[in-house]
């Protein structure tokens, strides 16, 4: 079975190299749209996002993580924060950003553009928080990297459905059919 939303859900791959090629705020505001329009529990909308050009900006968050090469070779980043204020319960508000992320992915690859979410960055949230100038009542849940990609043969794999999922009850088998 093929169409255009299966499609990109298996033809995105993380994106770490990019074009030295800036990407016009057009497409920034439609894929952040993209990612406003992603689900959340009683439509809460807790996502809240804070978007870099800035070397400058981009080098003080580079020293808070492994992937700092990444994250200065990306001319856009979007740091994508949950609002405590607009949050009701934790684990489901970071569901729906979860949901929002994936948005903002899909819409990035629809667009010719390529993305990495990068989650290790989290361990110094508050130091990027910080850097940025939010208020104490965001919180940091993902720096997603986007820029034209760098061409290249960008590999992935993953566990055959029948690895992960049961038929009725746990541990029957998966029957559905084969991909
Ligand atoms: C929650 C989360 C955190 C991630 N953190 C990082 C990261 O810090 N650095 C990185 O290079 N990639 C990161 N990734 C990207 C994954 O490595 C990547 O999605 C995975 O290897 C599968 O590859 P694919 O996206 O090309 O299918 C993260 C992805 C998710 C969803």
């Amino acid at each position: 079975m093929e169409n255009e939303v299966l499609k990109a859900i298996r033809e995105r791959r993380s994106v770490r190299q990019f074009l030295d090629r800036d990407v016009p705020d057009e497409l920034v505001r439609e894929v952040l749209t993209a990612g406003s329009w992603a689900p959340s529990g009683l439509n809460n909308q807790p996502w809240r996002f804070i978007v870099v050009r800035d070397e400058k900006t981009k080098a003080a968050m580079a020293e808070h993580t492994h992937y700092g090469h990444t994250l200065r070779g990306a001319p856009v980043l979007i740091c994508v924060f949950m609002d405590a204020e607009a949050s009701y319960d934790r684990t489901k508000d970071a569901m729906g950003i979860g949901a929002c992320n994936q948005n903002i992915l899909l819409a990035a690859h629809s667009l010719g553009l390529g993305t990495v979410w990068l989650g290790e960055i989290l361990k110094d949230k508050e130091d990027v928080r910080k850097i940025l100038g939010a208020p104490d009542t965001y919180e940091l849940m993902a720096v997603i990297c986007l820029g034209y990609p760098e061409p290249r043969d960008r590999g992935s794999e993953r566990k055959p459905l029948e690895e992960l999922a049961f038929s009725e009850r746990y541990g029957e088998g998966f029957s559905g059919p084969s991909r």
